[in-house]
């Protein structure tokens, strides 16, 4: 049976949760930020599941009203403050994807932080891809491949990646659109695609339970017969 070893997550639609409710865009991605401990506590408690990667800022998404992006900034900083305990607590390592020299002093600093401090945690690997695009790791690893004189093959290539994580088995879109938004685009060549109407801050581990269940019976041929 296909084990889940890596999951990774577009979360989408925070945006349409909080205007269905007549309330601003930034309190949707407040109440995905709380969906994003509960999911993540259910991974680090999944007996296969090693890494799970979400998608939370694209090298896209600068192109939002400053105030919903400086929003999210403000936010990203004050919730690694807070979910260090919870990582702590569950055992789960944070790491991060992107290219996070855009970002403030202060933010990167926490964000360097939090990942120094769960470094030697060992249940869930939690990364969280901020200002990430997957164009743009791409292009990033061969210019790095290339300052080392490396030439690049389809097995070194990881190397030069953000963070070795490994391919992804299970791509996980919420929101309703189906589109990869330039997320993970060499680790998930060969990903099993899981699309839900369900917004984001809606999304909840049993849904992700059941998806895993469907993943499990899936027929993966990798090009084989
Ligand atoms: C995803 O939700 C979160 C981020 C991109 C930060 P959206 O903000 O894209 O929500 P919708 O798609 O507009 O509903
Ligand atoms: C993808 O969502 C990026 C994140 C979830 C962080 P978007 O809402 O930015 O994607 P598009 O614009 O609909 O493709
Ligand atoms: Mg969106």
């Amino acid at each position: 049976m296909n084990r889940p070893r890596h999951i990774a997550i577009i979360m989408d639609g925070n945006g349409r949760w909080a205007t269905k409710r007549g309330m601003q865009r930034i309190r949707g991605h407040e109440r995905g930020a709380e969906v994003v401990r509960e999911i993540t506590t259910y991974c680090a408690n999944h007996p296969e599941v090693e890494v799970l990667t979400l998608y939370a800022f694209s090298t896209e998404n600068w192109k939002r009203p400053k105030m919903e992006v400086d929003f999210l900034m403000k936010l990203l900083d004050r919730w690694l403050a807070k979910e260090l305990e919870t990582y702590q607590k569950q055992n789960v390592r944070f790491e991060v994807i992107g290219d996070i020299s855009k970002f403030s002093p202060k933010l990167q600093d926490r964000i360097k932080k939090t990942k120094e401090l769960t470094k030697d945690n060992t249940r869930l690997t939690q990364v969280l891809a901020l200002n990430y695009g997957g164009r743009d790791e791409i292009v990033r690893a061969c210019k790095k491949a290339c300052a080392a004189g490396v030439e690049i093959d389809e097995e070194n290539f990881e190397a030069f990646l953000d963070a070795n994580l490994g391919d992804v088995d299970m791509m996980i879109r919420t929101g309703g659109d189906q589109r990869i938004s330039n997320f993970l685009l060499w680790r998930a060549a060969y990903a099993e695609l899981f699309f839900t109407k369900t917004l984001w801050p809606d999304f909840m581990p049993t849904e992700l339970e059941s998806m895993i269940e469907e993943f499990k019976k899936r027929e993966r041929r990798f090009g084989a017969v």
